[in-house]
């Protein structure tokens, strides 16, 4: 287990310092790596509480929510695991050596930086705001915070819409439909598809995305939101026991806050409380109160994420060794015009990777099958 969760930590800080390079991996095999590496994006139409169902995830209050569209920019979000007994705290990209542990600063500096971008209007940019947080919460029922082996990448989205609104070009509806398929067309990256259960799931943008993208469902989540605000005398089992719409894997219910819990500042130990005993009382949902939720969809992502870098550690590893060489031939071009910063930054991954095939091969010198559970 031990090297398992050493591979996995390397193949993050790879992905990571490849996200502060840009695009500069150029035609190396890094651009590869990045996308072979696993994320998870929130996809569905806006208001359909993917921010909500993203923060529940993390267990923490940071991301803007709300009416009308709010996420303007792709968020892209890691989650680090740090040593038991240090403080947690989120730094963005853009502000190197800045530790933030209030999070409600978090949720100003998203939504300042995305001003930055776009002014304050109803615009959007496909530009993403890298953010990451680090925590030394494990993985417990006590504990808001969800990850054990693997440190999640996750990505908010800005909400599929049908029509421009005032101070929006017409090119909008297009334009953010490309931006979604742009991360979930990556092959790693798992599909949470949001649809409120208070919508018609025939309507669903969310659904219509994952099965074009996804047509065999197998890395889409089906994700019901809004389970409290369904009309009385209706419940959502069609939907929730698979026989509206048949997905790969089973959908999950979530009650998330309101607006109103929102107004008045309900916080998530409440509020996943709340969500707990909605499932656990409900006469309709009762009986599948253990497979709804969001601790629950944490849980399922989790435990997927990590069988899927398992299956992939050997594809993984000849990229990063095929990284190796490059970066090795790429660093010892003199000559060539590298910015100072892209080539310190080269030399990190260099070293990353290196301690990646190290690691790797004492996996495999060590490796009766299955020998590292
Ligand atoms: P996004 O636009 O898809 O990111 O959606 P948000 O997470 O910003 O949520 C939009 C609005 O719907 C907010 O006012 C949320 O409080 C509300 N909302 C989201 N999920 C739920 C839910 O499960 N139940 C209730 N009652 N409201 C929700
Ligand atoms: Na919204
Ligand atoms: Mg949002």
């Amino acid at each position: 287990m031990a090297t398992m969760e050493s591979l996995i930590g390397l193949v993050n800080r790879i992905q990571r310092a490849c996200t502060v390079l840009g695009d500069y991996g150029g035609d190396s095999a890094l651009p590869t790596l990045w996308e072979a590496l696993p994320s998870v994006a929130v996809v569905g139409g806006q208001s359909s509480g993917k921010s909500s169902v993203l923060e529940s995830i993390v267990g923490r209050d940071f991301l803007p929510r709300g009416s009308g569209i709010v996420t303007r920019r792709p968020l892209v979000l890691q989650l680090h695991k740090i040593e038991e007994g240090l403080q947690e705290y989120a730094e963005f990209l853009h502000l190197p050596k800045k530790k933030l542990t209030d999070f409600s600063m978090v949720r100003k500096e998203i939504q300042d930086e995305t001003d930055r971008m776009t002014g304050k209007s109803k615009q959007i940019s496909p530009v993403p705001i890298n953010l990451s947080i680090y925590s030394p919460n494990g993985l417990s029922d006590n504990h808001p915070f969800f990850f054990v082996v693997v440190n999640l990448t996750l990505i908010d989205l800005p909400g599929l819409t049908k029509v421009a609104v005032e101070g929006q070009p017409e090119s909008i509806v297009q334009d953010i439909d490309n931006m979604v398929r742009s991360y979930v067309d990556k092959p790693n990256c798992l599909i949470l598809a949001i649809t409120p259960a208070n919508q018609d799931i025939a309507t669903s943008d969310a659904i219509k995305i994952a099965r074009e993208v996804d047509p065999t469902g197998e890395k889409t989540y089906g994700v019901l939101t809004k389970l409290d605000l369904m009309d009385k005398g209706t419940n959502a089992l069609e939907v929730l026991e698979g026989r509206s719409y048949r997905l790969q894997h089973p959908w999950v219910g979530i009650v998330n806050r309101s607006q109103a819990d929102i107004n008045k500042n309900v916080d998530m130990i409440a509020s996943r409380q709340r969500e707990r005993e909605f499932f656990a009382c409900s006469p309709d949902y009762g009986h599948l109160a253990s497979q709804m939720g969001s601790e629950y969809l944490a849980k399922l992502l989790s435990k997927h994420l990590e069988s899927v870098i398992r299956a992939r550690l050997p594809g993984i590893a000849s990229l990063i060794n095929r990284s190796i060489d490059e970066l090795e031939a790429e660093l010892g071009h003199l000559g060539r015009p590298v910015a100072v910063d892209s080539g310190a930054q080269l030399y990190t991954i260099l070293e990353l990777c290196r301690a990646f095939d190290r690691v790797f091969k004492e996996h495999l010198d060590g490796g009766r099958p299955g020998g590292d559970r």
